[in-house]
């Protein structure tokens, strides 16, 4: 806030300033707030220094080396000293970035220091299970730990800023980003939101060991037609409101410093140049004070979309919709002046976009000390450490998803016996240390995940023999896909059959390649890719004792093996420590928990499909099961193949005496909700109990049913334990017909359960 006393301080300042020394003093005043700093540092700011704050460079040469020169390196270096430029993304290493930060800091006029991003998705160097997998352990306190672990990785190599969370939600396994999120549901997508913010910005983000989290990618990105990447998307209000947009909010209420908005448009308007979402939605409605910045391009991008007639044009509309930095576009340093001069932008929103900006410099403790991120000795130590890497494998191992245990002659072969076993492991993804550290692992080194071959090799007692039987993909890429990626060829098949032959289990790794999920890399069909399924065909008609063990960033249809196979791990792509988490898993030495954050389909053809759907004017056959008028396919039913919520245990659980304490209550009133969980089988495990509900009737019609509560228990063999549940306004209110959250009077179902098939059911009312 301004005092009188403010201006005169500035104005003494602005005529007294030459170089960026006075400046410091002045923004090292411990007597004026942030907001004071930042207002004063607005007033002797230039105009074009403001639009500076606005910009947003890839590095563009090694900060460490000789000056550029020529080409577009030049033209950033000029920039950075002309105080033209706000932050950087891919600068790392203390070394790099203490370079690029003391540019900015004594070169430019004012010493404004650079806010460095990166982004840190799963980890930083030492990798942790793709997103999406840590969301199937449905563990927030592990959730949280995962992005301080990554959070600390990444601040000791100077970064201080991660575009991460992303917390789209999405219900079509063909998009590539599935396994950059938390997976379908906006119940579960905002708990997760939250905590991973939380763990990214810590209580104290001025600590050299948090950073600023961003929420991403605003809005819809994740309801791209088709799944198709980077794709059209219309929805309407009531999908917008109820289900895609509660976890940005979740984040808002973490207090995330920043947003990113996304390549898609939505419903006619591409979302970088969308006034609704980033002025009227997030900045007014929610009062988000941070900042927004684009995405790599997206400003640019506005032409290609018809929206924007040229860059100018396009910084135009981005800057008056809220997009308050530019990355990578160079739209507002090089037009932003001179449309603010032609009167095309109003300056006050350049001021507003700047005072953001600098306002999460100030938070991050950047004016106070711009190297405090720059610091060797914690770099040495902190990066790879083996505390991160014990976080990283205990959040593997939480991620893990048993899909299938079935008996083979009376026996499950999980978990597998220590001792006396002759196992065959085939699969190229069982020797593969690159793919478990999935697509963006921008910080960590290649090959550097343990793989299921090194993990299985520390369990001793069994005999192993490793055959690939075949590659999943013709070399690797991080970059360059083409349609011919997958491998055709069979010729090691044979001899991964023969050591099957003569084993009494076969565990096979089979999946996605690492790049064959993440930005850009959607696909058609979810099948197991390249010549995998008939591997497992073939092994299969030689010994039926399989294990299949899948690694991979999507769900996959994997129907046949569902049929067939007995027994089926979901492994993800686990991070850094996969494979020992995998062999963990296999020997028992570790019960899954994990439970499915996403529908798997029984058919690519099926998708979008999800659990909170619509029940139609034609949801069942009535009478006739044969009779074809019903909301249905003709070649395969409607049920998927795993549901979401679904994962079993190496125990059994039972669920009884589910119990409301009351069967009316009023709008504002709540509801508890009890439940009696044993565990009935002979492991200790642990449980995620779900609460779904359903509104019956809604003045805009509701899914058949919602998560509105879940709870991770442990239970040792033979244990029960009761679970209790709040239903409250909070999570009985919707966006209603009136566009507003309301809970509406009426009839509501509940289930509790160990997925989203739960039957144990109770009713209440609530009445007006
Ligand atoms: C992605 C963002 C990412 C950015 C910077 C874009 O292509 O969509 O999620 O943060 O690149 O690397």
């Amino acid at each position: 806030m301004k005092t009188l006393k403010l201006p005169i301080l500035v104005l003494l300042f602005a005529t007294t300033i030459s170089c960026s020394q006075n400046i410091t003093k002045f923004m090292h005043d411990k007597n004026l707030t942030i907001d004071q700093k930042v207002d004063s540092l607005l007033s002797i700011m230039t105009l074009k220094e403001k639009i500076g704050q606005m910009n947003q460079y890839n590095g563009f040469w090694n900060a460490t080396g000789p000056v550029p020169s020529g080409g577009d390196a030049e033209k950033k270096y000029k920039d950075l000293e002309a105080g033209l430029i706000g932050s950087m993304l891919n600068v790392r290493g203390v070394k790099e970035v203490r370079a690029i930060q003391k540019l900015a800091v004594e070169k430019t006029r004012l010493g404004i220091p650079l806010i460095i991003g990166f982004d840190v998705i799963h980890g930083y160097k030492t990798i942790a299970p793709i997103p999406l997998a840590e969301s199937a352990s449905w563990d927030l306190e592990a959730i949280k730990n995962s992005a301080s672990v990554a959070a600390s990785e990444a601040a000791a190599s100077g970064i201080n800023w991660t575009f991460a969370p992303m917390v789209d939600i999405y219900r079509d396994a063909r998009w590539g980003r599935v396994m950059e999120g938390a997976g379908e549901d906006p119940y579960l997508g905002s708990k997760i939101a939250y905590a991973r913010v939380k763990g990214f910005q810590g209580d104290d983000l001025t600590a050299p060991n948090t950073i600023a989290a961003c929420a991403k990618h605003f809005a819809a990105y994740g309801f791209a037609e088709a799944g198709k990447e980077y794709n059209t998307v219309d929805v309407g209000l009531s999908t917008l409101h109820n289900t895609i947009l509660p976890p940005f909010k979740a984040t808002v209420d973490a207090g995330v410093k920043t947003f990113m908005n996304s390549f898609n448009e939505l419903n006619g308007v591409p979302a970088t140049g969308d006034k609704f979402l980033q002025r009227d939605i997030l900045k007014g409605e929610w009062g988000f004070k941070g900042f927004v910045v684009s995405d790599w391009g997206s400003i640019g991008e506005l032409i290609a979309h018809g929206y924007a007639k040229d860059n100018k044009d396009a910084g135009r509309l981005a800057a008056i919709a809220g997009s308050d930095m530019d990355m990578e576009s160079h739209a507002y340093v090089d037009h932003l002046e001179e449309l603010v001069k032609e009167g095309k932008v109003d300056e006050a929103l350049v001021t507003d976009a700047a005072r953001r900006i600098l306002t999460v410099k100030y938070e991050l403790g950047l004016f106070d000390d711009p190297y405090r991120y720059c610091d060797e000795k914690r770099e040495k130590e902190v990066i790879g450490s083996k505390a991160n890497n014990d976080a990283v494998l205990d959040m593997a191992k939480k991620s893990i998803v048993l899909l299938k245990n079935d008996e083979v002659s009376g026996k499950k072969l999980l978990p597998l016996k220590k001792e006396g076993l002759k196992i065959a492991l085939i699969g190229a993804l069982a020797n593969d240390k690159n793919s478990p550290l999935g697509s963006w692992r921008l910080g960590s080194d290649d090959n550097t995940a343990v793989s299921v071959l090194e993990g299985m090799k520390k369990y001793t007692g069994n005999t192993l023999t490793y055959k690939k039987g075949a590659d999943v993909t013709v070399g690797e890429t991080a970059f360059i896909y083409d349609l011919t990626f997958n491998t055709t060829d069979k010729s090691e098949f044979a001899e991964a059959i023969e050591v099957a032959k003569n084993s009494d289990v076969v565990v096979m790794v089979l999946g996605e390649h690492g790049f064959q999920s993440g930005e850009g890399r959607s696909r058609t069909k979810l099948d197991l890719p390249g010549v995998q399924q008939e591997l497992l065909e073939a092994v299969y008609a030689v010994n039926k004792n399989i294990v299949l063990v899948l690694n991979n960033g999507r769900p996959l249809a994997v129907t046949w093996a569902d049929k067939h196979i007995p027994t089926i791990v979901e492994a993800w792509q686990l991070g850094t420590q996969s494979g020992n988490a995998i062999a963990q898993i296999l020997y028992g030495d570790y019960n899954p928990s994990g439970k499915l954050p996403m529908t798997f389909p029984r058919r690519v053809g099926q998708v979008p499909i999800y659990y909170n759907y619509k029940n139609t004017g034609r949801p069942i056959p009535l009478e006739d099961e044969k009779m074809v008028f019903w909301s249905k396919y003709s070649d395969v039913e409607n049920t998927p193949l795993y549901p979401f919520g679904y994962g079993l245990s190496y125990t059994s659980f039972a669920y009884k005496n589910l119990v409301l304490d009351k069967n009316e209550i009023p709008v504002n009133g709540n509801v508890k909700v009890s439940v009696e969980v044993s565990n009935t089988g002979n492991h200790d495990g642990e449980e995620v109990v779900q609460l779904y509900i359903r509104d019956l009737i809604g003045s805009s019609t509701r899914p058949v049913k919602e998560l509105k509560g879940f709870e991770k228990i442990a239970l040792k063999v033979g244990e029960t334990k009761t679970v209790t549940f709040t239903l409250d306004k909070e999570t009985l209110q919707f966006y209603t017909a009136n566009n507003k959250w309301e809970v509406e009077p009426g009839d509501f179902d509940v289930w509790v359960g160990g997925d989203s098939n739960a039957t144990l059911k109770a009713s209440f009312t609530v009445v007006e």
